[in-house]
C-alpha cells in the first residue's frame, strides 16, 4: 500500500467504476481526485501488485475526527486480505496525524460490506444516524 500520484488518476477511477460501494452515489470526474491529492497529498491510499491499481481507500484527519472512504478492492483480488491492509494502513496514517476515533459510512443494505467493516474491527453506532445534504 502506498499513497496515490497525480498519475494513477485513470487507473484509480478505472477501479472505481469497477469496484466502488453499492450505495456510494458522488459522481467521480477526474478532478476530484486532483482536489483531493492537492487538498490532502497523503490520504488516497492505493494498493499495488506489481504496477496495477487493485485497491482504494481515503483517510481524511480533519483535526477532530479520522474518516475513512472509498475502500475498494478490484472484484477478482477480493478476499486476499486486500481491503484489510487498506484499512490497516489508513488507521495508521490517522492514529499518526493524531485522530483517536475513526468514522466509516457503511450501507446498511449490503451485507459484504457489513460483514467487511465487522472482521476489521469496527462496531455499529447503535443509535447514531448519518444526516447528508447535497451543496
Ligand atoms: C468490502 C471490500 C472492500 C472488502 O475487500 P476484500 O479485499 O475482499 O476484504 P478482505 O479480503 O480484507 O476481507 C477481510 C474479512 O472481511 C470479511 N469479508 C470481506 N468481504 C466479505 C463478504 N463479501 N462477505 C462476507 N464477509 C466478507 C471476511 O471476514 C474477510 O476475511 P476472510 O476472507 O478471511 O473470511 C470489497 O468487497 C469491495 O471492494 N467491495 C465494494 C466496495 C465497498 O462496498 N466498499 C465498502 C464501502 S466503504
Amino acid at each position: 500500500v502506498r499513497t496515490a500520484r497525480a498519475d494513477d488518476a485513470a487507473a484509480i477511477l478505472n477501479l472505481w467504476s469497477l469496484a466502488r460501494g453499492a450505495s456510494a452515489s458522488t459522481a467521480d470526474p477526474p478532478a476530484t481526485i486532483e482536489r483531493l491529492l492537492a487538498r490532502d497529498p497523503g490520504a488516497l491510499l492505493v494498493a499495488h501488485l506489481d504496477a496495477m491499481i487493485v485497491g482504494t481507500a481515503i483517510a481524511t484527519w480533519d483535526g477532530w475526527r479520522g474518516h475513512i472512504y472509498r475502500v475498494a478492492v478490484t472484484p477478482e483480488r477480493r478476499r486476499q486480505g486486500m481491503g484489510r491492509l487498506l484499512v490497516t494502513a489508513a488507521q495508521a496514517r490517522l492514529r499518526t496525524l493524531g485522530a483517536t476515533k475513526v468514522n466509516v459510512a457503511v450501507d446498511e443494505h449490503d451485507p459484504g460490506s457489513i460483514a467487511f467493516w465487522l472482521a476489521v474491527g469496527y462496531r455499529r453506532d447503535r443509535g447514531m444516524s448519518r444526516f447528508a445534504k447535497a451543496l
